[in-house]
């Protein structure tokens, strides 16, 4: 049996009639920029989300790298994050002039350490982005508590959490969050997309003039900007796919459930703790194990396709050396970058899969 990581292909297969329904209606139109699938998508998706507005981009990296710029964070500025990301978290924070600062995550959670914030913050820091990794909401009270105090904005890395709830609230649980709609997302383009979703209406605007060129009136340009929009078609289809969410939800849960308990009894493995605040999205389901390298590699072996999400922490990679972080410094980061693994995941798999995978790391572990 071949199990792969994730299966688009099934999902597409599914749901074909209804995206070649939507594609043939882009092509008929011939609107490939802007246009009402875009309006209707971020209308319905700022619903979904709870916010006033969603603003359609081109990436999720673009998400975060805009967000940043429309508060006005740049050079000089310091931003708080987590070192277990992927790198886009930190990068765009560089990537406006700012200087990412990181804390470390808290190991039932995975996220950032709430705890651990305040000795962060500097005169220079700016802003706080919590990462709502793996598709579980960072427990967000005493991070805006902490922003209050310290009057820091807060941007939500929702890009592994569409749908998530903390306390029964959908995220972003502040004002604004960055999705990303990479195809292999809990709702994911044909392509790369994004958003940001927001209550803040002049975040919104610089958002559409910042994704444009500067402009949202033609051959207007009031400032300089970027070319980040989501393309009319990526739109038409993640309408599409938006209409499924809570029932792929419900699925990556269920497989969740699955394996928790065909896992549960193997003392060798760490399972995903979903937290008492938490609505977990299983983007990712992600377990520790012992001997992880050589588990992946007989999963491998036997068909079965892992990730490991991330193998190096931020602050060790090689884009990051400059700024002098070593080995030691987020001990809890480092630690589960060397046994976590993250299990085949997707709404489309079944039962029979995960008993599969399951029987085999039992199997590996009874060798
Ligand atoms: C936590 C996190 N942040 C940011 C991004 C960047 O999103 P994109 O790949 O759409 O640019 C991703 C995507 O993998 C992500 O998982």
């Amino acid at each position: 049996m071949i199990i792969n990581f994730v299966d688009l292909k099934r999902q597409n297969k599914m749901y074909k009639k209804e995206f070649i329904e939507v594609i043939e209606q882009v092509f008929d139109n011939a609107v490939f920029i802007d246009g009402e699938p875009l309006e209707q998508f971020e209308r319905n998706f700022a619903a979904f989300c709870n916010k006033k507005y969603a603003v359609g981009l081109n990436s999720g990296t673009d998400a975060l790298f805009l967000t940043l710029l429309s508060h006005g964070i740049g050079r000089g500025d310091e931003v708080i994050t987590a070192p277990n990301s992927y790198i886009a978290t930190a990068m765009t924070v560089s990537n406006v002039g700012a200087e990412p600062v990181f804390v470390d995550v808290d190991s039932k959670s995975y996220n950032i350490d709430p705890t651990k914030i305040e000795a962060a913050i500097t005169k220079r820091t700016k802003a706080i982005i919590p990462v709502h990794l793996y598709g579980q909401p960072a427990d967000m009270d005493p991070i805006i508590a902490i922003a209050k105090k310290y009057n820091l904005i807060i941007i939500e890395d929702c890009c592994q959490a569409h749908g998530a709830k903390y306390k029964g609230k959908k995220v972003p649980a502040g004002k604004t969050g960055a999705f990303s709609f990479y195809p292999g997302k809990n709702v994911g383009a044909f392509g790369d997309g994004g958003a940001v979703v927001t209550n803040n209406w002049e975040i919104k605007e610089k958002l559409e003039y910042l994704r444009n060129d500067g402009s949202i009136k033609k051959y207007v340009h009031a400032m300089f900007g970027y070319k980040s929009r989501l393309d009319t078609l990526q739109a038409a289809i993640l309408n599409v796919k938006l209409k499924h969410l809570d029932d792929f939800t419900q699925k990556r849960r269920q497989h969740a459930n699955i394996y928790n308990k065909l896992l549960s009894s193997i003392p060798q493995i760490t399972l995903p703790k979903e937290m008492e605040y938490a609505y977990h999205v299983y983007h990712i389901y992600m377990i520790q194990a012992q001997r992880r390298d050589d588990l992946g590699k007989f999963l491998k072996e036997k068909g079965v396709k892992t990730v490991i999400h991330y193998p190096t922490p931020i602050h060790l990679q090689k884009a990051y050396k400059s700024m002098g972080y070593k080995k030691g410094d987020f001990p809890i980061s480092e630690q589960l970058a060397k046994s976590i693994l993250s299990l085949p995941m997707f709404p489309e798999l079944t039962y029979e899969e995960i008993n599969y995978i399951c029987s085999l790391i039992r199997e590996f572990y009874d060798q």
